[in-house]
């Protein structure tokens, strides 16, 4: 089998670790590194969590830590509080800590290379066969743009778990990925490369559900009980903040763009647009704008946007992949 070359990048959170057990046990998928960020906590936590998630799955891939700070965003006063912790910052706060206490604390280190160099070195080495897979802020790609522009020209495709038309979730209409390095999210989304945008439209209707956590554990690996229990946790966390279509539902944002590179169908209502960023600071600050009836003629549709996902063939597919791993 042809295996698809994918690169992570990743805020490692509690979706990202279900994210990443899912590409690094799918056969389809050769993981040719793990990049971090600040996201959903501070670059050191997000750089442990990744590590243990790894050794967790006595995975050899190599983990480069990324970027600390956003490229502008928590310099204007007020506008980005608690950086580079994200804490109070962060919508999804209650489901995520600073660690992932179901995992033994790393006992490796992340590559000496940071993660813009790999970026960059990987990509221009490469015969443009390499997808990214980006599931947090966008500072790193966007540091490795704003040095090497020809990376762009490298990339075979950029599937993003970002953005939000309808609601969002760290502001009315802003979700977090895009909305803690929205500048950086634009030199992103406009430097030329193939991307498939996967907003919170996409991602809240694939929630996972107390059964499928059921039949995780069931499954019976330690990535499977694993995923079940940081599902679980989520399903609670958001009937608090931000209550899905069922009670019993949470979304598992980042594992939907690891699947969208293993099989596309698993995205619905997928249309090419014109995606923009407001980078202005006020209430808008962070949203994608989305422009769903082109009303902007001149500009070039930037996105293949999803706004709707099967929910059955994403936790169907997680399972089979989780499947694989180590027995409990
Ligand atoms: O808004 C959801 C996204 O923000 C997910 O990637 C989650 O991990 C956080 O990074
Ligand atoms: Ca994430």
């Amino acid at each position: 089998m042809d295996r698809r070359k994918v690169i992570l990048d990743v805020d490692t959170g509690s979706d990202d670790a279900v994210a990443i057990m899912t590409a690094l046990l799918s056969p389809e998928l050769e993981v040719l590194g793990i990049c971090t960020v600040n996201g959903n906590r501070a670059v050191s936590f997000t750089t442990e969590n990744t590590l243990r998630v790894k050794e967790f799955l006595n995975s050899s891939v190599p983990v480069y830590k990324g970027c600390a700070m956003p490229l502008v965003s928590s310099l204007q006063p007020g506008r980005r509080k608690h950086m580079p912790y994200t804490g109070p910052d962060n919508p999804e706060e209650n489901v995520h800590s600073d660690y992932l206490d179901n995992m033994p604390p790393a006992k490796t280190a992340p590559e000496r290379v940071n993660a813009v160099t790999f970026l960059i070195d990987t990509l221009m080495a490469s015969d443009g066969d390499i997808s990214l897979i980006l599931v947090g802020p966008l500072t790193n790609l966007a540091v490795a743009l704003r040095i090497e522009p020809a990376i762009a020209g490298k990339i075979k495709e950029l599937i993003i778990m970002g953005g939000a038309y309808e609601f969002g979730n760290v502001e009315p209409f802003s979700e977090f990925n895009i909305w803690i390095d929205p500048e950086a999210a634009k030199i992103v989304l406009d430097c030329g490369a193939p991307v498939t945008l996967i907003p919170l439209d996409a991602t809240h209707r694939a929630c996972f559900s107390e059964q499928d956590c059921a039949d995780l554990d069931a499954i019976g690996t330690k990535a499977s009980i694993a995923a079940a229990e940081f599902a679980r946790h989520r399903i609670k966390g958001y009937r608090q903040f931000q209550p899905m279509a069922r009670p019993d539902w949470g979304p598992v944002h980042d594992v939907l763009a690891v699947a969208a590179a293993i099989d596309p169908t698993v995205l619905k209502d997928v249309r090419q647009l014109y995606v923009d960023v407001d980078f202005a600071g006020g209430r808008a600050d962070g949203m994608t704008v989305i422009d769903v009836d082109g009303r902007d003629k001149k500009a070039k549709k930037n996105c293949m946007v999803a706004f709707n996902a099967d929910r059955e063939k994403l936790v169907a597919m997680v399972k089979a992949a989780l499947a694989r791993g180590e027995k409990a």
